[in-house]
């Protein structure tokens, strides 16, 4: 039977925001497999602003090639293997990419565990998601209890597990987002101690009013300006997990904020960037703890689903334009 693959392919490098033309749709039919790879039924795509960085230069992974089909990662099911490490019916996760089948030799991909939750929600709970806000926070961030945690894109996916880890650490958490509605949610239903709409307020005066002790963490999402504004608040001695720097990444010219990184000798700060990948061996402790807390009742997450492949280059922008609260997906097939 022929089975055809519908995907997205990068059509050219975007400048700011990606827009409908840097994309193309493309259908093709899929050969028979060969020894060693697996043919998947991709379910659920993960949007990333990683994804956008992934579209015009080289990082910790080389950028996508002009033509190729758009990196990303998912959950998918199996539907035939030849390679002995997966069988039919395996749900696994890894590098799906923007396309209706995977086809490859399934390097990097995991079974996803059958652990009561339902497989969107290993995206809200797990993954790359789950154990950044799990080992930045603790790792980096070293809470301590009645210590203050300041957190940026705070009812983003990363963000507002950051927060909650950081109250069941006992901190006082403040988090930034863009809209009254992500602040209410963070401090009604994840019980952060207080909210910032950045959009409305002027940070430095808002961080000030709701971290009279200073920050002692700072859980940098966003970078640039923001940054300057926490940095001016950190207590001598504070940490900054460096995880993301999602404000910077449509910029077209280059930065013009931190004016102020001499904070960081003068207050001896700790500021680390990290990739989620770099904990890979301890992907096992966070799953287990972070199941633990969600099944207390202490951790909770949202999911932003948006319906079919072909939604995925303008649901890739609320990212941006901080429409999506919670983990951004794409659903390409039932799952089941
Ligand atoms: N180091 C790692 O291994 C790793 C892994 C995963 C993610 N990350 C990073 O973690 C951060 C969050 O990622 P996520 O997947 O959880 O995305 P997300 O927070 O769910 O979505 C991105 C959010 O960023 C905010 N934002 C976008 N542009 C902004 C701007 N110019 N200024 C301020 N806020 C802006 C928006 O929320 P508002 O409405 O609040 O503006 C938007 O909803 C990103 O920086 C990402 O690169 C790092």
């Amino acid at each position: 039977m022929t089975i055809m693959n519908k995907k997205w392919t990068l059509a050219a490098r975007p400048e700011g925001l990606p827009k409908a033309a840097d994309f193309e749709w493309r259908t093709e039919e899929l050969k028979p497999l060969e020894e060693g790879e697996i043919r998947v039924r991709n379910v659920y795509l993960s949007l990333d602003p990683a994804n956008r960085v992934w579209m015009v230069r080289d990082t910790y992974v080389p950028m996508v090639g002009l033509g190729e089909t758009m990196r990303g990662g998912g959950i998918g099911i199996v539907e035939e293997s030849r390679n002995s490490k997966f069988a039919a019916g395996d749900t696994v996760q890894g590098l799906i990419c923007w396309q209706t089948y995977y086809t490859g030799p399934g390097k990097g991909f995991s079974k996803v565990p059958p652990v009561g939750i339902p497989l969107a929600a290993h995206y809200g709970l797990f993954g790359h998601i789950g154990y950044t806000a799990y080992f930045g926070l603790l790792d980096i961030g070293a809470p301590k209890e009645g210590e203050t945690l300041v957190v940026s894109a705070a009812a983003g996916a990363v963000g507002s597990l950051a927060g909650q880890i950081g109250k069941i650490k006992g901190c006082r958490v403040v988090g930034i987002a863009g809209s009254d509605e992500k602040c209410q949610w963070i401090t009604r239903d994840l019980g952060f101690d207080a909210a910032i709409n950045y959009k409305t307020e002027d940070l430095r005066v808002a961080l000030k009013r709701h971290c009279p002790n200073g920050v002692d963490i700072y859980f940098e999402n966003v970078g640039a300006a923001t940054l300057e504004a926490v940095l001016n608040r950190m207590n001598n001695f504070g940490r900054i997990p460096a995880c993301g720097m999602v404000s910077t990444y449509n910029r077209t010219e280059p930065e013009p904020a931190p004016n102020n990184l001499f904070h960081i000798i003068t207050k001896r700060l700790k500021m680390q960037g990290f990739i989620v990948i770099d904990y890979a061996a301890r992907f096992e402790e966070a799953r287990a703890e972070l199941l633990r807390w969600h099944q207390e009742g202490r951790l909770q997450y949202r999911l932003d689903i948006n319906q079919g492949l072909e939604s995925a280059p303008s649901a890739f922008r609320k990212l941006f334009d901080g429409s999506n609260t919670g983990k951004l997906l794409v659903q390409i097939s039932p799952e089941t």
